[in-house]
Formats: structure tokens, sequence, C-alpha cells
């Protein structure tokens, strides 16, 4: 039975404005959640960049859309022709694996090229604008294709936040939800808690409770048993950069939680934009993975120990059953490759 599904209590996760003083992104500080919903309007693009490096807003549809909202800042609020190019590559490095950044910052600086100066803050402005509408229009499209791949009752497993807050608005693996949701399939959502930053527990939980879904947090290391018991139906994850090959990196942990599912004959569903495919990207060998700081692991050092930190991890393609994109569904040999 299809019902009426309130998105309504999920903010934005960003938004660019302008008023007369120029152009400000506005967007949710997300390492405040779940204890305050705090949003924060900034006209710097360095803000933004810290923004991305420290987590505030994070998630690889997002931080693409963040990444080129930061050019739109730039240029908007007196940045230069000459500043631009430097500002950009800044821009596009504040983080490696996730390629939505670059694709993003890239799809900025092309749609200005060779434009005068004095047109680029428009011309940004409502590139931003109309790539915000366009995440949303593709998370809701995903999600279509993706609800149709589970059944009545489904009970769902997921890893990190693939939500709304990891995008524009609505998300990828979670859009597969929350359309399923409406169509009256979602028994349960079961999230991991994601050790270390707990995007899971702080912001997968939060983000469901607020839509009504019927959530378990469960600790990342209880998956395994979970899916034993028979309490598994699906696992649906998102992605930060998918190889040719059909390799792909997400927030670690993935990895585990696929050979895993795979142990159980559980289908493992990876849902991602076209845009986080890198064609350039032969295999998950050659994708960058982002190290962090031991003080995520380890918050009071101990003498003689040390930490290795990934943010993310390579899952082989032989473990997914099937791809959702905004083109359809896709096994991994046969990805939508631009
Ligand atoms: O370090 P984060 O929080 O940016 O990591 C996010 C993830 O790994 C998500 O699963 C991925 O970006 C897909 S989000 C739609």
């Amino acid at each position: 039975m299809e019902t009426t599904f309130d998105m309504g209590g999920i903010p934005r996760t960003l938004e660019l404005k302008r008023d007369e003083r120029g152009v400000l992104l506005e967007y949710i500080d997300q390492r405040k959640l779940p204890d305050e919903l705090v949003f924060v309007e900034t006209r710097d693009w360095m803000q933004v960049v810290d923004a991305i490096k420290t987590l505030a807003v994070r998630g690889a549809p997002a931080i693409g859309v963040a990444g080129a909202a930061a050019l739109a800042v730039y240029a908007g609020n007196g940045g230069t022709r000459e500043g631009f190019d430097g500002m950009a590559e800044r821009v596009a490095e504040a983080r490696p694996t996730a390629v939505n950044l670059r694709w993003a910052v890239d799809r900025a600086r092309r749609h200005v090229e060779g434009a005068e100066w004095a047109d680029v803050p428009e011309m940004l402005y409502a590139l931003v604008i109309e790539m915000e509408e366009e995440d949303e229009r593709t998370n809701r499209t995903m999600g279509a294709w993706g609800a149709e791949l589970l059944g009545s009752g489904a009970r769902v497993l997921t890893h990190c936040n693939a939500g709304s807050l990891a995008t524009c608005y609505y998300g990828t693996a979670l859009g597969v939800v929350y359309r399923a949701a409406e169509l009256g399939k979602v028994a349960r959502v079961f999230a991991d808690e994601t050790r270390p930053v707990g995007q899971g527990a702080r912001l997968t939980v939060w983000e469901l409770s607020r839509a009504g879904i019927p959530t378990t947090l469960i600790c990342d290391n209880m998956a395994a048993a979970l899916m034993a018991k028979g309490e598994v139906d699906a696992v649906i994850v998102g992605a930060d950069r998918i190889a040719r090959n059909g390799d792909f990196a997400n927030k670690i942990g993935t990895y585990g939680l696929a050979v895993n599912a795979r142990e159980h004959g559980i289908p493992f569903y990876v849902a991602a934009p076209v845009s986080t495919i890198d064609a350039s990207t032969a295999s998950g060998d050659e994708i960058v993975i982002e190290q962090r700081d031991a003080s995520e692991v380890l918050p009071r050092p101990i003498e003689g120990v040390d930490v290795w930190n990934p943010a993310f991890d390579v899952t082989p393609a032989r473990f997914v059953t099937k791809f959702i994109t905004e083109k359809g569904v896709h096994d991994p040999d046969d990805l939508p490759v631009g």
C-alpha cells in the first residue's frame, strides 16, 4: 500500500543563497548532530573547504555540490579571475576519495571556461542551483529503481550515512529506503554505528527517526550475527567512487559487510549516481583512500600505540548483487560508464 511519506522532518543539507551583499552557502553542521541542528552561513570559500575537510559537510554527492558552491561563493564575493584556478584546485583537493568532489568542481570550471569574468558569478550561482535540483531528482529516480528490488516487509541493513544528509536532499541508499517505505515495503532499517566517526549512530538514525521509519542501531561488529539470525533481507550502501570494473570505495567497514552478506546469501546493493562512476579509474587498486587523524580512533594517545585510520575501503565488484543509479539497475560488469 502506498502511504504519504513525510520527508518534511529532514531539512535540506545545503543551499546556495544570495542577498544584496553577495553569495552565501547555508549548510547543516553535521558534526553537531544529533544533539543540535545547527545551520551555518558562510560567504568564505575557505570555510567551505574547512567544512568538507572536518566533515561538517560530508557524503559524496553533498561534498560535490558544496565544492561547486565554494567556487560560486568565491566568484560572488569579489574573487578574481587570477585567483580562480588556484582556489578551485584547493577545493577539489579537500578530500581525495569521493570522485564527486573533483567531478563537480571540474564541471563548474568547464561551465565558465572562456566566459567574461563579469558574467562568472551569475553563471556559477545558476549552475549550483541546477546541481542542487539535479541531485534531488537523481536521488528520487534512483530510489524508485531501487525500491523495485525490495520485497514487502523488507529488513534493510545500511552502513555509514548515505541518506539525505549525504546529498542535497533525499539520499542514495536511504533514498531507496524512503521510496520503498512510501510503497509500504520497509519493515525496519538496521543502521551500523560506523566507527570511528559514527555517521550511522549520529546521522542515519537521526534522519530515519525523523522520517518515521522503524530503526535499530547496531554496533559494526554485530552485523554478521544479525545476518546469521536471518534478520536481514538486503544490504544497501552508497559509494564514494566506483571504478570501471565495478570495484567501489565506500566508508570503512563496507567490504566486511559485503563479504558477510555473500556468506549469508543476502543481496548486496550499491546505490550511487552516475557521477560517482569514475571512467578514469580502471579498478579499485587505483582508488586513493583518505587516511584520517589518529585522534578519531584513539582520542587520548597511548605511548607506543600507532593507529591505522583509513576513512574508506574498497569492495571488489564480485560482491555486488546490483548497482542502482538514476539510469536503472545494473550488473557490476555492465555499468553506465560515461
Ligand atoms: O566520510 P564520509 O562521511 O564523507 O563518508 C561517506 C560515505 O562513505 C557514504 O557512504 C558515501 O559518501 C555515499 S553517500 C550518498
